[in-house]
């Protein structure tokens, strides 16, 4: 079947790779040409676990092709998916400029029944809008074609998006043709063997489960770190709490890990979208404000406990910082609790020595160059003159340290844990004063 997607960032590169490696016939289209002409050649602008492999395979295979020819795209596939970005506007709401003008694309050089999938993250009622634009622009060209639009959100993890996409719990498509769900059936035909992952149901309904599910997952992560914020004061451990409630299978152990909060492309900006929605709905939804909240002062919960830690007095101290990622396996920096802390220790008159595994670059591209900043190759040359440790994202590669070593490259022993990666009592009988998430300092 052939496909064409527009967009090749994340969410595009990652269907369009994994859709071609099921035999489809893929066009990934994209308006950046210097991207496509790197994309052709096999060069990936991003870090994701396993897709150069798979673009690379199916680059060769001849079932995956890049181009900036809106017309040869438009002809290509019957499916048309939209997956470009949708940032957040001032006001927190989603800017559809560029879905919208996708849509515009397609009905400006459509020639035949297209139907246009969005596949972007999109507030409930974009599809009508989309299909509103595709109508006014047929119009325009006095253009009589069919069309149908259908909503098909991702729920892929940054990290393991290819596996997500493989292996994920549900393909949601929100549709009522029973032409759309037929092609659509036909599409994911090869990732629906095993059991039946497919769930139609209205395009509405489809739109909300996308932010639903987000907003729920965030609201676990705010819960828990508001529960750590409380262990830390009434002299409990919220590790032991947390194993305690996960056991409880209504409440299960996923997205329950304490940390210096949320970050990365989805959860706030679809967060603050969900408020949105429901405020232009006339629905105060105040939960969704507290986790928005508790997030924002989770992140500033690392620089609080530096404070603590040297009585306020930051400026021209040096903090070695491991983990610049929101999260580990991606070189992602976005809303990064890494960066509140960075900022804020400029601010205060720090220095900042960094070691992130992939984001680097990424830092250097965001901050440029500067004095308070130092980005090293290795995560021991990041400690190298420090006064303290803080560690903002849980790489694999952290999680073992010898607190000996530590207490002796660091000027100060301090060690303050975003991710609750090591023992209190262990750093503590090692002589270094350890700060985590919810477990006393
Ligand atoms: C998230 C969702 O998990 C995906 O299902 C969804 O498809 C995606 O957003 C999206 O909308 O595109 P992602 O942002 O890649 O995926 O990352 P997550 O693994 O969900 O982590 C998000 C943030 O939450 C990270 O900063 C992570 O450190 C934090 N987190 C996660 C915690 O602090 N505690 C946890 O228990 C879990």
């Amino acid at each position: 079947m052939k496909i064409t997607i527009f967009g090749s960032g994340y969410v595009g590169l990652v269907t369009g790779a994994c859709l071609a490696e099921v035999g489809h016939e893929v066009m990934c289209v994209d308006v950046d040409a210097d991207k496509v002409a790197r994309l052709s050649q096999g060069d990936i602008p991003i870090y994701e676990p396993g897709l150069e492999t798979l673009i690379h395979h199916n680059l060769e295979a001849g079932r995956l092709h890049f181009t900036d020819d809106a017309k040869a795209a438009v002809d290509f596939g019957l499916l048309q998916f939209i997956a470009v970005g949708t940032p957040s506007d001032e006001d927190g709401s989603a800017d559809l400029s560029h879905v919208l003008k996708v849509a515009e694309t397609i009905a400006t050089h459509m020639t035949d029944y297209r139907i246009i999938v969005d596949k972007s993250t999109v507030p409930v009622g974009t599809a009508s809008k989309v299909a509103r634009t595709v109508a006014t622009t047929l119009a325009e060209r006095n253009a009589n074609l069919d069309f149908d639009v259908c909503s098909n959100p991702e729920f892929l993890k940054e990290g393991a998006a290819i596996e997500d996409f493989s292996r994920g719990a549900r393909i949601v498509i929100g549709t009522d043709s029973e032409r759309v769900r037929g092609v659509m059936r036909e599409c994911y035909g090869p990732y629906n063997r095993q059991r039946d992952k497919l769930m139609f149901m209205g395009v509405r309904s489809a739109e909300l489960t996308k932010y639903a599910a987000n907003a729920m997952l965030a609201t676990k992560i705010s819960f828990i770190n508001e529960i750590a914020n409380l262990a830390e004061r009434l002299g409990a451990d919220i590790e032991e709490v947390r194993h305690g409630i996960g056991s409880d299978p209504r409440i299960g152990y996923h997205f329950i890990y304490p940390g210096c909060g949320y970050g990365g492309s989805c959860f706030p900006k679809d967060v603050k979208a969900l408020a949105h929605t429901a405020k232009a709905a006339g629905y105060p939804a105040e939960m969704i404000h507290a986790v928005e909240r508790v997030n924002e002062r989770q992140k500033n919960r690392l620089f609080e406990m530096l404070c603590q830690a040297f009585n306020g007095e930051l400026a021209g101290k040096t903090i070695a910082l491991w983990g610049l990622a929101f999260k580990p396996e991606t070189d992602d920096m976005r809303e990064a609790p890494s960066r509140a802390l960075m900022e804020a220790l400029w601010a205060a008159g720090a220095r900042v020595q960094a070691h992130d595994p992939e984001a680097a670059e990424e830092c250097r591209r965001l901050y440029g160059e500067r004095d308070d900043l130092t980005l090293t190759d290795q995560r021991d040359a990041a400690l190298e003159g420090a006064h303290a440790l803080v560690i903002c994202t849980e790489w694999k590669a952290f999680r073992t340290v010898d607190f000996d070593d530590l207490r002796e490259r660091l000027l100060e022993p301090v060690i303050v844990d975003g991710r609750n990666l090591f023992s209190p009592h262990s750093a503590q009988q090692a002589g270094l004063t350890y700060y985590a998430i919810g477990r006393g300092a």
